[in-house]
């Protein structure tokens, strides 16, 4: 059967080339005869596959040997509260509040202390995030979080903001690995693979050793990071086929996509094509700031919510998925992530050209 062009926020499009092979390795991984979802995590297959994806991702953020890689459940939002659970222990942390990731993250952190909001663009819509250098952590905080890119209102940094002396938290959910970045900057990196790098039921955290020294003794082992790092994310079985896939997807970025900078390339090429169609069009809106655009989740409108519905229904129609704006904003998104094909992205520029003569 023929695949829809696929936009979705997440779960998203695989690399198709990553999708061919997890069917023969459902089957057989190798020639072993057995399924890479039906062998022990405890096996010796299965630890060359965790080993690997662990260099790809360091190799790819260039991380340094104080950093562990840990493969964890309960999505991003468990990390929203894990994180500060085990560091944060009453103290101050500054979150940047760039939209609705962000903002959960901030709830999820007053449990365990005082959150500072040096930055918020709730008041323009979450249309922003802050210009490099415009941010002051205050003094004596433990952390500053920010979310790399927030998927719902389709803003992305495309800077690392500096922390001073607070340590560098970081949800890189959706746009993890799609471009290079300086991973060995940062004290904690999280990110739900669903996007960019995997399937859902599997989260990639990034977190410096320096941290276990703050951790809570109290806390269970599964929500330590010491103990889970200590086991190599093994203290209960992992999810391994998500933890295949994340390995064969950075595998793809390393040997097929020139890395983190040829990736890069392939999502400014893909994402400018849609926001030149926007800019050059009367009848497009972009919902941003074009300094604060994002490459991943392209968010755009007619300005008429009737139209936007006529647009996206039509567009499922004719093979275009999930070009429908997240619930709590509403208007279109199109999601551009590392494994979108170029032919979907000419469907999708053809699509909206011809939307728009029809309906202008
Ligand atoms: C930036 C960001 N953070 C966190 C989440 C929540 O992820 P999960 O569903 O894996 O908990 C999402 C989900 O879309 C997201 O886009």
């Amino acid at each position: 059967m023929e695949r829809a062009h696929n936009f979705s926020a997440g779960p998203a499009l695989l690399p198709q080339k990553v999708v061919r092979q997890a069917q023969q390795d459902l089957w057989s991984y190798g020639d072993s005869g057995i399924g890479i979802a039906e062998c022990s995590h405890r096996s010796a297959m299965f630890d060359a596959v965790i080993q690997s994806a662990k260099q790809r991702i360091a190799r790819l953020l260039q991380l340094d040997d104080d950093q562990s890689i840990l493969f964890l459940q309960g999505g991003a939002r468990t990390q929203f509260y894990m994180w500060p659970m085990n560091v944060l222990g009453g103290g101050t942390a500054a979150y940047l509040d760039t939209g609705r990731w962000a903002d959960l993250a901030v709830k999820d952190a007053q449990r365990y202390g005082e959150v500072a909001v040096p930055f918020s663009s709730q008041q323009t819509g979450w249309d922003r995030v802050p210009e490099a250098g415009a941010v002051e952590v205050p003094d004596g905080s433990i952390y500053l979080h920010y979310t790399s890119n927030n998927t719902v209102a389709g803003t992305e940094f495309s800077h690392v903001p500096e922390s001073g002396s607070a340590w560098l938290a970081c949800d890189m959910s959706s746009n993890f690995l799609s471009r290079p970045v300086d991973g060995s900057r940062f004290d904690f990196i999280y990110a739900g693979a669903q996007k960019n790098v995997g399937p859902s039921g599997v989260t990639v955290v990034v977190v410096r050793k320096r941290v276990f020294d703050r951790i809570d003794a109290s806390l269970p082992g599964m929500l330590r990071y010491d103990t889970l790092a200590a086991k190599d994310s093994m203290l209960n079985t992992p999810c391994t086929f998500g933890i295949y896939v994340i390995e064969s997807v950075c595998r793809w970025i390393e040997e097929d996509m020139g890395g983190l900078a040829g990736i890069e390339a392939h999502n400014i090429a893909q994402s400018g094509r849609v926001y030149d169609l926007i800019d050059g069009s009367d009848f497009w809106k972009g919902k941003v700031e074009v300094g604060s655009r994002s490459r991943m989740n392209i968010t755009f409108t007619t300005g008429d919510d009737a139209l936007d519905t006529t647009f996206h229904t039509s567009a499922a129609e004719a093979g275009l998925s999930g070009l429908k704006g997240h619930r709590s904003v509403g208007g279109l998104r199109a999601s551009l992530y590392n494994a979108q094909t170029d032919a979907s992205v000419d469907a999708l520029v053809d699509f909206m050209g011809h939307f728009e003569r029809t309906h202008g």
